[in-house]
């Protein structure tokens, strides 16, 4: 896609990019051709796998580690980048999960709350966070734009999401609920994309996940959304194109989100019907 610099003079974060099949790698990728500045911030143990220093000289970015969990190392993250920036930001993009039961393949009746609740606060609890710290600290200039990550299984039930569907759930209730305050005081917006299954480390961690992949791909019209569709949605979101857009949960997904079923499905159905079958 051209670049039309839909970012130029705008900077931000780009949180979450582990490697080069992380949505937020192409995010950063797509925001750098369009002419933005950012700083990449990832957790302590994510920036060991060192591939994110690649994507830093692909982009001419700093890397700032902090766990989103952590209440201080945001700050000192916000301190840092509003030095390298000479001032505030523009955007943020949260793209961060994570679930030790899902990792753990705990099954869902019998879920460690201990996990669960360290799977609330990286997925969601973190969005709050973010938000909490960047108002506190007033990060964020007016009109920016806030955009978290979430997926379908919040609103549906997809049987191997586990606990990362109660993570999403919350997450897109916090980006309609911060969005309000934010918005109201600083004209921040904030929303989340509902995106198709992809291929990523926290995606191909999910149980079945080539069952998701696979369903939803033959179910849409479109077929799946990939990673680099994902982060030109992003740019749109981050660019002044959509300033009236905010405390939405927008779907990314091909059509997958109004299917009941579509013909592909139904031709392999029937092909694999059988005729005895009485329940
Ligand atoms: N892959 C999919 O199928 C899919 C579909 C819909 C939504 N999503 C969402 O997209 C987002 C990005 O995931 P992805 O698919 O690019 O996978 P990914 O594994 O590349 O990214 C997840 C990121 O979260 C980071 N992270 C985990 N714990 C952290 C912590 N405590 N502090 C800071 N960062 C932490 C990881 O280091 C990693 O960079 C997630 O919210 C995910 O749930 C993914």
């Amino acid at each position: 896609m051209n670049s039309h610099q839909l970012l130029k003079g705008k900077k931000g974060i780009i949180f979450g990019a582990l490697d080069e099949n992380s949505i937020a790698w192409q995010v950063a990728l797509k925001a750098y051709e369009q002419g933005a500045q950012f700083v990449l911030s990832n957790a302590p143990v994510a920036l060991r796998k060192k591939d994110i220093f690649k994507l830093a000289e692909l982009t001419n970015s700093q890397v700032i580690s902090a766990d989103v969990t952590q209440i201080s190392e945001l700050e000192d993250l916000y301190t840092e980048t509003m030095r390298l920036m000479g001032g505030k930001i523009d955007f943020v993009l949260h793209s961060v999960g994570m679930s030790p039961n899902v990792r753990k393949s705990i099954p869902y009746e019998e879920l460690n709350y201990d996990y669960m609740m360290k799977t609330l606060d990286v997925s969601a609890i973190s969005l709050h966070k973010v938000l909490s710290v960047a108002k506190r600290m007033d990060v964020i200039n007016d009109w920016g734009s806030v955009v978290a990550l979430s997926y379908i299984a919040s609103q549906r039930t997809f049987s191997s999401y586990s606990d990362m569907a109660q993570a999403k759930a919350m997450l897109e209730s916090i980006v309609r609920q911060f969005g309000y305050h934010y918005g109201r005081t600083n004209k921040v917006r904030i929303n989340s994309i509902s995106q198709s299954p992809t291929k990523t480390t926290a995606g191909t961690g999910v149980s079945g996940f080539n069952s998701f992949y696979y369903y939803a791909h033959d179910m849409s019209p479109l077929g799946n959304a990939d990673a680099m569709a994902c982060a030109d949605y992003c740019i749109t979101l981050f660019s002044d194109y959509t300033r009236m857009v905010t405390m939405q949960n927008l779907f990314h997904d091909g059509g997958f989100s109004s299917m009941g079923i579509s013909n592909k499905l139904i031709e392999q159905y029937e092909k694999c019907f059988d005729p005895q079958r009485e329940d």
